[in-house]
């Protein structure tokens, strides 16, 4: 019989790793689930939901995790908590790998086999549990609403009889999931939608969504793409054309949301303080690359500045603003990975080390960090 713990998470983290609906499918799969009462309470999902579809609810973390096959968790848990579980469990959480390397050694040397979800492959396969894709959809989402809630002038257009009320303007920079997300609902609410990417593949998604696509599109940018999704960091060259280009575009604009990333590296800077000079007062820039150091450089992580009445809102773990899609959405995420783990007759844990998603997320294992990304830090 394999045995999961969920406990609550710390004070910072509204998610949780489980809901109703995967408490279900994994005790179909066999298993107990054991969570810590209360670990749902800031997702809404209540003790007695999970109950009535089969978790066992413990009264503190330690009854959850003695003994445990498995600990679910969103946040990275501690060494202590782990070292709990039985020889070897499973962990699978959001485990910030490339995030305070002294913790994550000492994590990976309680020896049981650690799973960070952030590594998923982007292969068709793993799409059900991408949770970098689940949880920016939401963010890209709520960067929008918030921005609209911050910005001091309407979204749409409206012909009234007092005067017109023109559509406000909005861009957006980066166009993965949370950018795609954003130049939707931006639209959705009557803005004026342009975008900018280094990746050629997003300048039709951004014109199938109906904004206007703005890039450099020289010869490095058509090469910009990695085999797995990602963007390579650009020459400096070619960030010389690029902010040019942002510089021209960017005065004109009223909402800005910056979304860019490159795997493993500081977010790129693509607004500066003259840019952001440039722009009107009441103007809004939400900045959800502000975890990794913002793309905007008066960004300040976790607050909102305000220069020459522009205000520069930087998120810190945004999709947790929605944490009840957003715990909903990681759970099953959760689910549809650990489920391969699963052997459906006996069940029994069967893992197949060899499996692409397996060895794609695997960090450690028997004591040592095993995953290739993180070998030379
Ligand atoms: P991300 O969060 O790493 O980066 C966000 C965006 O910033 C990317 O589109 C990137 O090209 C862009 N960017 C990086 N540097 C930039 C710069 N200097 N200027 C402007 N933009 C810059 O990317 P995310 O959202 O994780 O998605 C990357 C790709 O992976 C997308 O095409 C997405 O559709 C794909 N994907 C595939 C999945 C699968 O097949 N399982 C799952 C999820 C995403």
């Amino acid at each position: 019989m394999v045995t999961i713990a969920v406990t609550a998470e710390g004070a910072d983290e509204p998610r949780v790793a489980i809901s109703p609906e995967t408490v279900k499918k994994y005790s179909a799969l066999g298993a107990t689930v054991k969570v810590q009462s209360g670990a749902g309470t800031r997702s809404h999902i209540s003790d007695e939901a999970l109950k009535a579809q089969g978790a066992q609810i413990v009264a503190t973390k330690q009854d959850a995790l003695k003994d445990a096959d498995m600990l679910l968790a969103v946040a990275r848990p501690s060494p202590e908590d782990v070292s709990q579980l039985k020889k070897g469990a499973i962990v699978a959480a959001i485990l910030s790998p490339f995030d305070n390397r002294e913790g994550l050694n000492a994590l990976a040397g309680t020896g049981v086999s650690l799973f960070s979800m952030e590594f998923m492959p982007r292969i068709t396969r793993a799409q059900s549990m991408d949770v970098l894709s689940s949880q920016a959809n939401l963010a890209g989402y709520k960067a929008v609403v918030d921005a609209a809630y911050m910005f001091p002038r309407a979204f749409p257009m409206m012909m009234t009889a007092a005067g017109t009320v023109p559509a406000a303007k909005a861009f957006i920079m980066g166009v993965g999931v949370a950018g795609l997300q954003a130049i939707a609902t931006a639209r959705r609410l009557g803005a004026s939608v342009s975008a900018t990417d280094v990746r050629p593949a997003t300048k039709e998604q951004v014109q199938s969504l109906g904004a206007k696509f703005v890039a450099v599109e020289d010869e490095e940018f058509l090469e910009a793409q990695t085999a797995a999704g990602y963007a390579k960091p650009m020459s400096a060259e070619y960030q010389a054309k690029q902010a040019e280009l942002v510089a021209s575009h960017i005065g004109n604009q009223d909402i800005v949301i910056t979304t860019a990333l490159i795997p493993g590296r500081p977010a790129p800077k693509l607004i500066s303080k003259a840019m952001v000079e440039s722009m009107k007062p009441g103007s809004v820039i939400v900045d959800l690359a502000a975890e990794r150091g913002g793309n905007c450089e008066l960004t300040e992580p976790g607050t909102t500045t305000t220069v020459g009445g522009v205000m520069i809102y930087g998120p810190i773990n945004l999709a947790s603003k929605l944490p009840v899609n957003a715990s909903s959405l990681y759970a099953k995420n959760l689910y549809n990975f650990l489920e391969t783990m699963f052997d459906k007759k006996e069940k029994t844990l069967a893992i197949n080390w060899e499996d692409e998603v397996i060895t794609g997320t695997l960090v450690a294992k028997d004591g040592s960090i095993v995953h290739p990304n993180l070998q030379n830090s």
